[in-house]
């Protein structure tokens, strides 16, 4: 692996916690992802699933994570399957994890091979009734393909069809959402690597580059800093470009007097982070994008002020939209007037900030959590406002990660240059 070895005693106590949850006459099966075909005889390159690697560490494909806290004989309690290497999986694949390294990385103390999975589990089914299953659960988000704890669900059922059903993800979701403090280091450094990224764009970017050249330097430093690489495609986005929400196809030139606003993120050990700064990209704000820039950089302090305990995205987000509202008023994109006459389900201020301004992060860039959830110290929330002016040819959106704290948060990427004057300055050294 990329990374230092995440001490075991993380996912020892992710499983404790889990483990609380579970009646005592349950179990809990959680698999690895799948290998996802790509085309051909190859796979897309392969991504832990983050619940597995939340209560395993294990990156190895086909591994099954089980958990049986009330079962009488300890040695049932938690174990680990993982595939068994043969000689021409070594050849072609290389070298996979033997019984005491899976041990090691996991901290589960019974680690066997796949083999032995089904005799194991038919040993313990019968004592317990409850069968607890990890299928994803987005609101909004329905992948077409069934994943492998989807068919495994269907072939337990049929093998054992008077057992009760029920969801793991629940549980996951709350867990994840506070994060251990092994988590915050692994993401303070995910956002560690994104800022020297940042540092190597400002002295890169020049009238005539590629969006993909610039792309290609977040990719740089990032590998090159022991990251899995990008925790989502990265956008780089020159001029009108920027107004493209999703624009992920970083194939145009920057050209002299645009900005290039660039979202970007290293993924460390699996854990995200995510950033978005927004540049001259010949060195030098003209008057009107420091205007905008500055009334954005305005947005983004004062949204980062309301992220405390106690809040949720959605009640710190209206307020966000109503500083928005005084600030598009200021940068005459519409009057007060104009407020005062719109349709108040269709405000005027959504034209030019149609986006949420935060959302939970951590194993994934959208982690779990709700707009509703309330914020506890230990969160990471994005924040992330911007304003997009199609007309103009502009887009802007500042973003950082930050840690919500007993007293407030702690702004995990305060250090990553935001202020105008230190983006020139460092872009013209
Ligand atoms: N990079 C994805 C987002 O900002 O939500
Ligand atoms: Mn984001
Ligand atoms: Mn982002």
């Amino acid at each position: 692996m990329k990374y230092d070895l995440v001490n075991a005693n993380l996912f020892k106590k992710n499983r404790k916690k889990l483990a609380e949850k579970l009646s005592s006459s349950s179990m809990a099966v959680i698999h690895a992802n799948d290998e996802m075909p790509r085309n051909g005889d190859q796979f897309f390159p392969y991504r832990q699933n983050s619940d597995f690697f939340y209560l395993t560490g294990i990156e190895q494909e086909k591994s099954v994570l089980v958990l049986c806290p009330g079962i009488a004989d300890e040695k049932l309690r938690e174990i680990l399957f993982i595939r068994k290497s043969n000689k021409n999986l070594e050849i072609w694949e290389g070298h996979k994890l033997d019984l005491d390294e899976a041990k090691e990385i996991s901290g589960v103390s019974q680690v066997k091979f796949l083999e032995e999975m089904d005799a194991t589990l038919l040993t313990m089914l019968f004592e317990i009734s409850d069968i607890y299953l990890n299928l994803p659960e987005f609101a909004k988000f329905k992948p077409e393909i069934e994943s492998r704890d989807f068919r495994f669900l269907n072939e337990l059922k049929n093998k054992y069809p008077l057992h009760s059903y029920k969801r793991l993800a629940p549980f996951l979701k709350e867990l994840r959402l506070t994060k251990e403090q092994e988590e915050i280091e692994l993401i303070k450094k995910a956002c560690s690597i994104t800022g020297d990224s940042f540092h190597r764009i400002l002295r890169f970017v020049k009238p005539g580059v590629l969006e993909f050249e610039v792309e290609a330097e977040f990719t740089h430093e990032f590998i090159k800093q022991g990251a899995v690489g990008h925790a989502y495609p990265p956008i780089v986005a020159s001029g009108k470009n920027a107004c493209v929400l999703h624009y992920v196809e970083n194939d145009k030139i920057c050209n002299n007097g645009e900005l290039l606003l660039m979202d970007f993120g290293a993924e460390y050990a699996n854990y995200s982070s995510d950033c978005s700064r927004t540049i001259p990209v010949n060195g030098k704000f003209t008057k009107r994008q420091r205007e905008l820039y500055e009334a954005t950089l305005r947005v983004f302090n004062y949204a980062k002020s309301l992220m405390v305990p106690g809040t949720t995205i959605n009640k710190f987000h209206k307020e966000v939209c109503k500083l928005w509202e005084e600030e598009h008023i200021k940068l005459g994109l519409y009057t007060k007037k104009d407020v005062a006459n719109q349709d108040k389900d269709n405000p005027l201020w959504f034209n030019y900030y149609m986006h949420g301004t935060s959302h939970f992060m951590g194993l994934d860039v959208h982690d779990v959590g709700t707009k509703d959830t309330e914020f506890k110290p230990g969160m990471i929330l994005t924040c992330e406002p911007g304003i997009y002016i199609p007309n103009e040819q502009v887009g802007i959106r500042l973003e950082n990660d930050i840690l919500i704290t007993t007293d407030g948060n702690e702004d995990l990427m305060a250090n990553i240059p935001i202020e105008p004057d230190e983006i020139e300055t460092i872009m013209n050294s």
